[in-house]
């Protein structure tokens, strides 16, 4: 039996959803590189994901409007929040038993037809921004803001989170980042929902799985890290000094190599540009010139490659978002694609079930108790 480290390079199943071919990304045949320079909004994209084409004016009209109807979150769920909120807890932690809760209080969430796991993948995208930004204010102890059902998913989760109505720009930057991390092939968080969802388990358990994997700092825990690390080399000084010296103790550096993508990864470059775009002439600029700093390190020292989690994280700054809650941010996004992965798994169901090359001792003989 062959074994594969780390699973690399291994095809475990088909899928119609994206493709990532000569370090290209496409979302069911479209380059992202056509979504990006055409502006498509995050809507258009979860309904590519999940319907696997376009949808035209009226298909995205009834679709915005049901998304929109669904953005609220029940007095129930809020409580739950503030009493998570008051507990030092990972803010993927409150995220993941939180969308467990969703299908606590759901009535049909148990039903795996196609028009309830529909309803239910509404109500999962729809939430999920509310949640994570009603979390932000409570656990800095403001008060959560209603959704406004006039605007986009990015447009409304920065309006949560502030209070005030984003400008163009903002709005402009969080969707391309919502869209660039809409979806990945088989990343592990989408694997881990594939697995949850081949058993027939229901898409609450697949989602939660998900967002308990995509938390690790090799997966979408990177990006938290990512900011934490650029303030720790602000205050030092000398970018070039503490890279050394995490790269001699065999550290990881966040927000750089990846598993597929040896050469570029195409979402990094389009973060690269937000952010430069987002911090020219304020004085967000030292964290883009810094980001510059390391990027060019990490080529010349290594050979690595930001990925999508490294410039990422600047945008967010720039858009006033606390770090504790980036990975947040790439769950509320990823979602889509795990939706998608989840209903093309549920529609052609075959048990994802490996088997494992045992090299542990064997033919032992069984020793009493009072012998060992
Ligand atoms: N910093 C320092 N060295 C690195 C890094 C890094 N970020 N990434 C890879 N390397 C080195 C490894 O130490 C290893 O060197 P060695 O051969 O001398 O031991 C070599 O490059 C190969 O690395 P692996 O970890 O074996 O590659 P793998 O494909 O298993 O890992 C991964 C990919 C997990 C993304 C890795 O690059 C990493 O840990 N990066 C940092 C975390 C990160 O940014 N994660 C986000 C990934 S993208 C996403 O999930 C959205």
């Amino acid at each position: 039996m062959m074994e594969s480290e780390g699973m690399k390079d291994l095809i475990a199943c088909q899928t119609r959803i994206s493709a990532i071919v000569d370090d290209q990304l496409s979302y069911a045949g479209y380059n992202i590189s056509e979504l990006m320079d055409n502006e498509a909004s995050f809507e258009e994209v979860i309904y590519l994901l999940w319907n696997l084409h376009l949808p035209n004016q009226k298909e995205l009209a009834d679709f915005t409007a049901e998304l929109r109807a669904n953005y609220g979150i029940s007095d129930a769920i809020e409580q739950c929040l503030l009493i998570q909120s008051r507990r030092h807890l990972h803010p993927m932690s409150v995220l993941r038993s939180t969308v467990s809760l969703l299908g606590v209080y759901n009535v049909h969430a148990e039903d795996t037809s196609e028009e309830a796991v529909y309803e239910q993948s509404i109500q999962l995208m729809a939430k999920m921004p509310t949640i994570i930004a009603a979390f932000a204010r409570l656990r800095s102890g403001q008060t959560p803001i209603a959704p406004r059902e006039d605007l986009s998913i990015a447009a409304n989760f920065l309006y949560m989170l502030k209070g005030e109505e984003p400008t163009p720009l903002q709005v402009k930057a969080l969707n391309r980042a919502l869209v660039l991390h809409a979806d990945h092939e088989l990343n592990a968080s989408t694997f881990a929902a594939r697995v949850c969802a081949s058993t027939l388990a229901d898409i609450y358990s697949c989602v939660t799985t998900a967002i308990g994997t995509l938390k690790g700092p090799l997966h979408g825990g990177a990006n938290e890290r990512v900011f934490d690390m650029l303030t720790d080399i602000r205050e030092m000084g000398d970018s070039e000094a503490y890279l050394q010296e995490k790269l001699a103790c065999k550290e990881k550096i966040m927000g750089f190599g990846h598993r597929v993508y040896k050469k570029q990864d195409p979402r990094e470059k389009y973060l690269r540009d937000m952010a430069e775009e987002l911090t020219k002439g304020t004085e967000d600029e030292v964290w883009f010139d810094l980001s510059r700093e390391v990027e060019d390190y990490m080529k010349n020292a290594k050979g690595l490659i930001p990925n999508v989690d490294f410039y990422s994280a600047t945008v967010y700054h720039v858009l006033g978002i606390d770090s504790s809650i980036y990975t947040l941010i790439f769950a509320m996004s990823r979602v889509s694609g795990w939706i998608a992965h989840i209903q093309e798994q549920q529609r052609h169901n075959k048990l994802i079930r490996p088997r494992s090359d045992y090299v542990g001792l064997v033919d032992l003989t069984y020793i009493p108790m009072e012998a060992r």
